[in-house]
């Protein structure tokens, strides 16, 4: 039985890299190809050796049940560094994306250095090092300590710059011998708009209402405050970084957002328009201050004075303040116009922009999607360095080892990074989403993304690979397809829709 699955595969992955065929060959010898997971969502051991709690913590245990469970586990990477990195290096990866726990390295937030956070990243950073993979480093992914904002507020509060500075120099001083790539935020498009105007994500904040379960917060002013004190602290860390460290370094800082490939519905002047607006919401609201020293003029417009303003010391720190940007990407949109003065279902932001995305932000992708967010990023920011720093596909978490849809989607969006390449994109990596089964922002542990399933009922928690993890493997080390490894199946639970499982 497990023979003739085996085989079917094997006959599947022949033939699906077949058709479209590529080769790592053909991607520049320096481009990068990695994995990637935040500390929060692959660490566990949050209560241990000094470890606080974070925003992330706090959010996890109460996520309105829509997380499907929350252990102190996850992957337990902090114990298991070493087996996750052989497994990195086996599988041919060129670097590793992670974060760094704030609340690990400062359990107070600012303050004292906790040793044995500063020993586990200093071990794996070695680790990884020894075994010639590039770490990439965040600083913060959705994970602010608890402690600040309990004592001001966290990003609400322009003290948050300082301390988010102070957390970096540490960072810098610590681990950038090491460390050449140094990203200061995770998607701080998206943490906004769900952390303060959703209230879905990391702190959950948001007017409160009896349609959602927000107890404190105000949509339309705290997501603006949030992002302009995340783009400041952004600001101070990079300027920080140039001054004291990067000559001696080497290394480069950027930011990360998260895109969509942004279609209007209809070919209406109105839908247009709009799809205009939502560009400028959610990638030129953290972009456009970065590459032009000013928010989008239809942002100015439509929030008026609840959108802060920069000074021009501030602005001066801001503009210029990347080497490279990071984009993940996941799905396409479609967006419609929403008439002035009407309100868009549980959320500010959108009213604000009079934008609606049709069906969730989730629709559908095809990979000439990814290579057209690509190639809006190029012709809107200039040819800036790109790190595709997350891209995948999910399913319910235990659905198969036999993830052929997630071969499919991986194959798919690599062609199109390299059409991009072959059409002179400046794309310099690209990392999965995830290298592991990690507890999921969105879904805790009833999706995944992971090449490698973790199986949460094992002691040890074992790592298995899912097909995907192989055919990626194959590709990184030139290979077709290895008949040695046999592909076992898990359950053959069937593969619901994203709606179905978020
Ligand atoms: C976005 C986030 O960076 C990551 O934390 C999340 O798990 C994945 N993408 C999947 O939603």
């Amino acid at each position: 039985m497990l023979w003739k699955a085996s085989f079917a595969a094997l006959i599947w992955l022949l033939a699906a890299s077949a058709a479209d065929a590529y080769s790592r060959d053909d991607f520049p010898p320096d481009f990068l190809f990695g994995g990637a997971t935040s500390a929060f969502q692959v660490e566990g051991a949050e209560e241990e050796d000094g470890r606080t709690p974070s925003i992330f913590d706090t959010y996890a245990r109460t996520a309105f049940g829509m997380s499907g469970g929350y252990g102190n586990k996850s992957c337990d990477q902090y114990h298991k560094y070493k087996e996750d990195v052989e497994l990195m290096a086996k599988m041919g990866l060129n670097a590793y994306r992670f974060s760094i726990s704030w609340s690990r390295l400062i359990p107070g937030g600012k303050g004292p250095v906790n040793p044995k956070g500063l020993e586990y990243y200093n071990n794996l950073i070695d680790e990884l090092i020894s075994h010639d993979i590039q770490p990439h480093v965040t600083l913060h992914h959705s994970d602010l300590p608890q402690a600040l904002e309990d004592e001001y507020g966290g990003w609400l509060n322009r003290r948050v710059v300082r301390d988010f500075k102070a957390y970096a120099d540490v960072c810098f001083r610590e681990f950038g011998d090491r460390v050449k790539y140094w990203t200061t935020m995770n998607e701080p498009n998206i943490f906004v708009i769900g952390g303060y105007d959703g209230g879905i994500l990391p702190p959950q904040r948001c007017s409160p209402s009896p349609v959602n379960n927000c107890s404190k917060g105000n949509s339309s002013t705290e997501p603006y405050i949030a992002a302009h004190n995340i783009l400041l602290s952004h600001a101070a860390a990079a300027s920080l970084y140039r001054k004291k460290y990067q000559e001696k370094q080497h290394g480069f800082i950027g930011i990360n957002i998260l895109t969509f490939g942004l279609l209007p519905l209809t070919n209406t002047t109105e839908d247009l328009d709009a799809t205009e607006r939502a560009k400028d919401l959610l990638m030129g609201w953290i972009l456009n201050p970065i590459m032009f020293g000013d928010y989008p003029d239809t942002m100015k417009t439509n929030v008026g004075t609840r959108l802060p303003s920069f000074t021009k010391t501030e602005l001066d720190l801001v503009k210029g303040s990347i080497d490279f940007l990071g984009i993940n990407y996941y799905y396409t949109s479609y967006i419609k116009n929403s008439p002035p003065g009407h309100q868009v279902e549980g959320s500010s932001t959108f009213t604000d922009a009079a934008v609606e995305i049709v069906g969730g932000m989730f629709n559908a992708t095809t990979p000439r999607d990814l290579q057209k967010v690509v190639d809006l990023l190029e012709q809107s920011y200039g040819n800036l360095p790109l790190y595709i720093h997350e891209n995948g596909q999910v399913t319910p978490r235990n659905s198969s080892l036999d993830d052929r849809p997630r071969v499919k989607y991986l194959h798919g969006h690599i062609k199109a990074v390299l059409d991009g390449l072959r059409n002179g994109s400046n794309v310099k990596g690209y990392f999965v989403w995830s290298l592991l089964d990690v507890y999921e922002l969105l879904g805790g542990y009833k999706i995944s993304f992971g090449l490698y399933y973790v199986d949460l009922n094992d002691q040890n928690l074992r790592r298995q690979p899912k097909l995907s993890a192989r055919w990626f493997s194959n590709f990184l080390h030139r290979r077709t397809i290895d008949p040695e490894l046999p592909i076992e199946l898990e359950k053959n639970a069937s593969m619901p829709s994203l709606h179905d499982v978020i």
